[in-house]
């Protein structure tokens, strides 16, 4: 018999680990995590197995097909912008046919398990690119037109996933998306990202190091922090099918410029030393991305709301768990 799981991909990176957290909270206790790399000791004791190895692999993913009955897949697993960009084929083969792979999969375990598979796929505001003069909250169907090899990946495998979950009747798919802002973490500095500064300038500035960020001081796109992130993964996936009309959704929480940001963080921390040295690179991608987004369907089909504003998320969530994180008191 197989073992019925929940599986996720990209189990180590920041989502992944944020997630592996959450979902554990709530009770899901068959949870297997699919990386490169072992998990780390405090990840171990949330899952039940994991599995190390690449999702290019065919025949590993063969073998996770006999082993397990896969029901919900969270497919964290990419190589975020910067580094895409760097390397734009090593991008193409992780973040294109490492998703074909996993919803080769799915479609697989939904025709054994005769049940739809629950697949979640984590998209990008990177899917868009906008003048920058344009203000307005921009909706899901809008500038669908990206710049960078990221968000290219990231729109094609968003609208391959819905393909695919509307091809076959009875439905072998059930995908479910939503395009991220920017996620700040206090637990973990995310790498490879164009969003990475916020986060970045986060944990020098708290570690009395000092920063250089490397786009305008007043470069401006959405973000959010990983509680709101990681909650909105599960509230979407545990949405009734029927109450959703859309397969992407977009979510947002604030969306601060480096100086606004750096302001408020100089209202717990006095001594700081950042600066700005521009990568034009760098710059020229968060500038094709929209400074807002418009987040109404998914209020409207599941209820999304992000809990923590800009001024919360400094004053509940982040001082305390970096103080925490890092053994230090912020003055
Ligand atoms: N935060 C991602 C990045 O910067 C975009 O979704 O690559």
């Amino acid at each position: 018999m197989r073992k019925k799981i929940t599986l996720i991909t990209g189990a180590n990176g920041e989502i992944g680990q944020g997630l592996i957290k959450l979902l554990y909270k709530k009770g899901i206790n068959n949870i297997v995590a699919f990386d490169l790399l072992p998990s780390n000791n405090e990840m171990q004791n949330m899952i039940t197995d994991q599995i190390i190895g690449d999702i290019l692999d065919s025949n590993l993913l063969e073998s996770i097909n006999e082993k397990y009955e896969i029901t919900e897949l969270y497919h964290l697993a990419a190589l975020l912008s910067t580094k895409s960009e760097l390397y734009p084929e090593k991008a193409h083969e992780v973040n294109v046919t490492g998703t074909i792979n996993l919803l080769t999969l799915a479609l697989k375990q939904g025709k054994l398990n005769n049940c739809p598979v629950k697949f979640f796929f984590p998209s990008s505001i990177a899917v868009y690119s906008i003048d920058k003069n344009n203000l307005n909250k921009i909706t899901e169907e809008e500038n669908n037109n990206p710049k960078t090899m990221y968000g290219c990946n990231k729109l094609y495998c968003e609208n391959i996933g819905s393909y695919y979950s509307k091809k076959y009747s009875p439905y072998l798919i059930d995908f479910r998306c939503i395009r991220f802002p920017g996620i700040i973490s206090p637990y973990t500095i995310p790498t490879g990202g164009t969003s990475d500064y916020l986060p970045e300038m986060l944990h020098s500035v708290i570690k009395n190091k000092p920063y250089k960020c490397f786009v305008k001081k007043n470069t401006r796109m959405p973000f959010m922090i990983m509680p709101d992130a990681v909650s909105a993964i599960y509230l979407l996936m545990n949405a009734q099918k029927n109450k959703l009309c859309y397969d992407i959704y977009n979510i947002t929480s604030f969306n601060p410029s480096p100086e606004e940001f750096l302001n408020l963080l100089k209202e717990y921390v006095h001594d700081v030393n950042v600066s700005y040295q521009i990568n034009d690179e760098r710059q020229k991608m968060v500038d094709s991305w929209p400074s807002d987004i418009n987040d109404s369907k998914a209020f409207e089909d599941w209820g999304w709301k992000p809990k923590y504003n800009l001024k919360d998320s400094f004053e509940i969530y982040l001082i305390p768990a970096l103080e925490k994180f890092y053994n230090i008191k912020v003055n």
